[in-house]
């Protein structure tokens, strides 16, 4: 394999949720200017690409996944001028940048749903999915919303129902009426046209729905999971439409054609042969797709090993896994290791050294931690709805409902505020506890922190080709029962292995390693073997050079 890896291949990415990175008005809300001023922290932190939430006109009923017009921001996150400044400035940096792409639905106060709903036959009628229900009390079919509840709803404007994948006032577009694809083709180019690098595709598997509209087969769960049921249904008509995987495949047709071209990042949620039918036979549909088995992780070598195993059997190169732990519709992971800095390291060696784009979500960096808003005071309307929901049953069911939680404010230094916003103002999320000891200020200073310690895993991932894009081969199950995960990294002329000790009890690995490239905890080279003491992790090189 050559350096002709393309960018997206070998790049990190940096999540933000604007809203809560960095405040510039005093206003209490995070803005584009904000992450202007940040783009140097995330520099020199070493991540090369930033994915940003949606930031475009919307009412902020899911605070900006309910797109009210795709071309203009809103204003409490900036002007049009400051978006254009802020793709320029990523630029100047030698940087890429994703934008957030909800191709599924709009915000109900889009002008397209508000003229849809006028009337039945008005030019924008079928936009969206309307239906006869049997009177305003039977939707026309079982179809649920994702989280939860039938996904009709009743418009007593033209006495029909329409269908949301999601939340009520995100009303699912009509992709089979050719002139919504038009249209939303064209949002789609504006931003390209202005030199975005690519997009990150919201619920993309939701895109289209069987046009037979027939009720979803019974499923025995309820709990939903990630093959696509739950809530007693299988989602079989409502998401990962053949169409949809065609969609894919001209969305990256479309990427192709700009110059340099651009890159798309699937939220999608399937089985792996379909998520392998998006990604297309030789890789060339969309170009990366979020897996979610790290999500969910259990802090034991095995765990890792069957995920690294999983990824590697199903997405052997030219395929590239997508290694992520957290986002804006999570726990806090720093959350399942109570906080423990040293497992985090491990975790995040993890996901920097094994193969595949790594996107880290903001804070992780620091392990700013899970907020502490109960479900009915959040602003999340997902944790509205549960808002009647007891915690056992939470997480009995173990579904994660108030998405405040992860998304308080980036804490930035230990001044009041943490930084955030104006010492005077009043954060729009509660900052997340313990922002004096918890910041990205005080961890600098601090070579053993866990920032320092992402910096240089970044940095020195960024030089090593090996890691960037070379194959990995796990070490045999065996060790991991032992509590240690271990990997080369090859990239045909450099090899570096990593090895990780999950365990609390000293182990050592036999392998002829020429020198430590990194390390964290008490691991260490011995005539022929690595030496890890509980809770370490190393990488090493096993060329000469
Ligand atoms: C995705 C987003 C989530 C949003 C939903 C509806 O899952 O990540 O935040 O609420 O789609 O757009
Ligand atoms: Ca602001």
């Amino acid at each position: 394999m050559k350096n002709a890896a393309p960018w997206w291949k070998k790049t990190t990415i940096y999540q933000i949720y604007p809203r809560s990175f960095k405040d510039t008005n005093a206003d209490g809300i995070g803005d584009l200017p904000g992450i202007i001023q940040k783009l140097d922290y995330i520099k020199d932190l070493g991540f090369e690409t930033i994915w940003i939430s949606p930031f475009f006109a919307s009412p902020q009923q899911d605070w900006g996944y309910d797109i009210a017009s795709y071309r203009e921001i809103a204003p409490e996150y900036g002007t049009m001028a400051d978006a254009e400044r802020l793709i320029d400035e990523v630029h100047r940096r030698g940087m890429k940048v994703v934008f957030d792409l909800v191709l599924n639905h709009t915000s109900i106060q889009h002008p397209w749903f508000r003229e849809s709903c006028t009337s039945k036959d008005n030019p924008k009628s079928d936009w969206y999915l309307w239906r006869d229900g049997r009177g305003k009390k039977h939707p026309p079919n079982n179809w649920k919303a994702m989280p939860g509840g039938s996904g009709w709803h009743y418009h007593p404007g033209r006495d029909q129902w329409y269908y949301a994948s999601f939340l009520p006032f995100q009303p699912d577009l009509n992709y089979r009426n050719p002139e919504v694809k038009r249209e939303m083709f064209k949002n789609v180019k504006f931003w390209l046209d202005k030199g975005v690098d690519g997009y990150r595709l919201d619920i993309f598997h939701a895109i289209y729905k069987a046009d037979h509209f027939r009720n979803n087969p019974f499923h025995w769960s309820y709990i939903p999971g990630e093959d696509r049921y739950g809530f007693f249904t299988e989602w079989k008509y409502t998401v990962n439409q053949p169409e949809t995987i065609e969609l894919a495949h001209e969305m990256r047709g479309l990427m192709d054609s700009f110059e340099p071209s651009r890159f798309i990042l699937g939220e999608i949620f399937g089985s792996d042969s379909l998520i392998k039918e998006y990604l297309g036979d030789t890789a060339n549909g969309m170009h990366a797709i979020f897996l979610w088995d790290l999500m969910a992780f259990k802090f034991n070598a095995v765990f890792f090993w069957d995920a690294l195993n999983h990824y590697e059997t199903w997405y052997p190169p030219p395929f590239t896994p997508v290694l992520v732990l957290g986002n804006h519709d999570s726990r806090r992971w720093i959350d399942r290791v109570n906080g423990d800095v040293e497992k985090a390291k491990l975790i995040a060696l993890l996901q920097l050294t094994a193969r595949g784009l790594p996107v880290v979500y903001y804070g992780e960096e620091i392990g700013l931690p899970e907020g502490k808003i109960s479900a009915k005071d959040s602003l999340d309307p997902v944790g509205q709805r549960f808002a009647w929901a007891p915690n056992w049953l939470l997480s009995l069911l173990n579904l994660y409902v108030n998405r405040d939680n992860c998304r308080t404010p980036m804490a930035w230094d230990g001044s009041n505020k943490a930084g955030f916003t104006d010492k005077d103002a009043k954060p729009w999320l509660p900052l997340s506890a313990d922002p004096a000891h918890v910041n990205a200020a005080v961890q600098k200073s601090d070579p053993d922190s866990l920032i320092n310690w992402y910096k240089n895993l970044l940095n020195y991932r960024k030089a090593t080709p090996a890691l960037q894009y070379g194959n990995l081969e796990l070490l045999p199950k065996e060790s991991s029962r032992n509590g240690v995960l271990g990997f080369i990294r090859d990239s045909g002329n450099q090899k570096v292995a990593v090895l990780i000790n999950f365990d609390s009890n000293t182990q050592s690995v036999k392998l002829g390693a020429k020198r430590i490239a990194l390390q964290t905890g008490d691991a260490f080279l011995r005539a022929g073997e690595v030496v890890l003491g509980g809770l370490s992790g190393i990488v090493v090189c096993l060329d000469d050079d």
